[in-house]
């Protein structure tokens, strides 16, 4: 990196920033909808009209906004993910502008005293981030059925820290008779309970309440998985879920992981090396040599791995007849 470079990089707070604030004050759903000049927009959002002007040109400069003469349109490639369907990013982007917040607020202690201490998500924070998973996972969830062949052969499903239902809920709409188990702490799974009745999903999707180092994961699933799960974990725990989950398998079935991609050495890839930052002391983005040794030793073969943009990768396995 040379200095212009570096330069740059330290304007990212304001790249994050300008984004996630434009999201927040509805500029990004708006010119989701339609077309407008910074002035109408400042108008209909309540917003000062100078400010609007320069954070819309801004978003123009990044490439998240087109211009027609003075009015402003999101680009066709971002318009479907603005399309206010409780799945869309706007939860996501609020996550990140909450994330950019306690980044800033711990990093320095951590780094200085290896402390961090993790605080117990209060129900209106546990709605958001359980709201926050579900726009990702939609970006993750149809390339996941993709590349397990649309679920061929898989009927019983049991979804690890599946969070309020967004691999789930793809996975029922991809296969109508599957039936999915969502594994979760209490207050996930009776939110996800919550969310999901009375919906296309209440007879597909069921929730088990429970700690995943504990509880028992029950037998003859065809699928498991572990999506976004081990990150959160150490090693040593991150490996006894993977050894729980295939003891979980039928025989042949599969074990499907979905995490942030990391290279061996962990210091090439930008976003795998941030988002060990992001786990602190008490979880980790673990390697593919270590996932599939794990995977190995609990006696999964036919192991693969593929990339899932954005930042993710797909390790699938199956258990070996014995
Ligand atoms: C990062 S979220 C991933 C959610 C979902 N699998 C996804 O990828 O969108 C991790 C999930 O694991 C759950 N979780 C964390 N620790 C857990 C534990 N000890 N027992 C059960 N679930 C846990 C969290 O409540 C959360 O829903």
């Amino acid at each position: 990196m040379d200095i212009v470079e570096l330069y740059d990089l330290l304007w990212d707070f304001a790249r994050q920033r300008v984004v996630t604030v434009a999201s927040r004050t509805g500029i990004l759903s708006k010119l989701s909808e339609q077309a407008a000049s910074a002035a109408e927009l400042s108008a209909s959002l309540n917003l000062d009209e100078l400010a609007t002007g320069k954070v819309v040109r801004a978003l123009c400069a990044l490439g998240l906004l087109q211009a027609d003469g003075e009015r402003y349109r999101l680009t066709p490639e971002l318009l479907p993910h603005f399309v206010n369907s409780g799945e869309d990013l706007t939860a996501f982007i609020d996550h990140a502008h909450h994330l950019y917040d306690s980044w800033g607020a711990s990093l320095e202690d951590w780094l200085r005293s290896g402390r961090h201490v993790r605080g117990q998500r209060t129900r209106e924070q546990t709605k958001k981030f359980g709201r926050a998973m579900l726009a990702s996972a939609r970006l993750l969830a149809q390339q996941v059925v993709a590349a397990l062949d649309g679920l061929s052969g898989v009927e019983k499903v049991l979804d690890v820290g599946g969070g309020i239902g967004g691999y789930a809920c793809v996975f029922c709409r991809a296969k109508k008779e599957l039936k999915v188990t969502i594994l979760d702490v209490d207050q996930v799974a009776e939110l996800g309970q919550q969310t999901l009745a009375d919906t296309e999903f209440s007879d597909c999707i069921s929730f088990q309440a429970g700690d995943y180092h504990q509880a028992d994961f029950g037998s003859g699933f065809d699928l498991v998985l572990l999506a976004n799960v081990l990150h959160i974990e150490k090693p040593q725990a991150a490996q006894n879920l993977i050894k729980q989950a295939a003891k979980a398998l039928a025989p042949g079935g599969r074990l499907a992981i979905v995490d942030f991609v990391i290279d061996d050495e962990k210091r090439s890839n930008v976003m795998g090396a941030l988002f060990a930052i992001n786990m602190r002391s008490f979880g980790d983005a673990h390697t593919q040599p270590d996932i599939r040794g794990w995977m190995q030793a609990a006696a999964i073969d036919n192991i693969r791995c593929l990339d899932l943009p954005p930042a993710h990768w797909l390790i699938t396995g199956a258990k070996k007849n014995l």
